[in-house]
């Protein structure tokens, strides 16, 4: 069997860091890591920490340049056997909901047919809100996966929901969706 893919989503929370625990736990395992970026996540991690985890370019933007002729979206697609966005912010959550696709990694998620998870992270205030939980329901039912978030400590916070789950939890269900133990 060829190498499985995972896209990891990586969105502009101050967790974005902890997607590069996820990149290197299922590089270990075998899997082929293709990061793509929102320009919002470039705020808090650079993408050539990705790139240089990953092996692999850190895709950031829609439009690839001239010479290729198929569309970045369409190429993630066809490699990918997994997306899994860690952290998903609350606007990628409502985004992906409601079917806009404005950057790279929304058009890349209603493109895809294969299994998606999300880990959310947020402020508590954020994932309560009814908005955001609408979205939650909305997207379980399209057969989302959600891990997390969990409660803990929250930056500007005390104790709360909205923590990114577990690296290690994530990693566990990109590996059960995948198939390998
Ligand atoms: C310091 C800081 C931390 C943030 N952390 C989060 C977060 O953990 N979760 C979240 O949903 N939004 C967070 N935001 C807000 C998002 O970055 C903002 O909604 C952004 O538009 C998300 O864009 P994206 O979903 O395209 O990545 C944070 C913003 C700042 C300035």
């Amino acid at each position: 069997m060829s190498q499985p893919c995972v896209l990891l989503g990586v969105t502009g929370s101050i967790a974005a860091y902890k997607s590069a625990i996820i990149a290197s736990a299922l590089m270990k395992k075998g899997v082929d890591v293709v990061a793509v970026m929102t320009a919002s996540a470039t705020e808090f991690l650079g993408p050539v920490t990705l790139a240089s985890m990953t092996h692999n370019p850190v895709y950031t933007g829609m439009f690839a340049p001239a010479e290729n002729l198929t569309p970045t979206h369409i190429s993630l697609r066809d490699r990918a056997d997994l997306v899994c966005v860690a952290p998903a912010t609350a606007n990628c959550m409502a985004k992906y909901a409601g079917g806009i696709a404005d950057d790279l990694l929304t058009s890349t998620l209603i493109s895809v047919t294969v299994p998606v998870i999300f880990a959310p992270a947020m402020n508590s205030v954020m994932w309560r809100h009814p908005a955001t939980q609408a979205n939650l329901k909305t997207l379980e039912e399209r057969g989302v996966t959600f891990i997390g978030p969990e409660s803990g400590r929250l930056v500007c916070e005390d104790d709360d929901i909205g923590r990114l789950a577990d690296p290690e939890k994530i990693v566990a269900a990109c590996l059960e969706k995948l198939g390998i133990s």
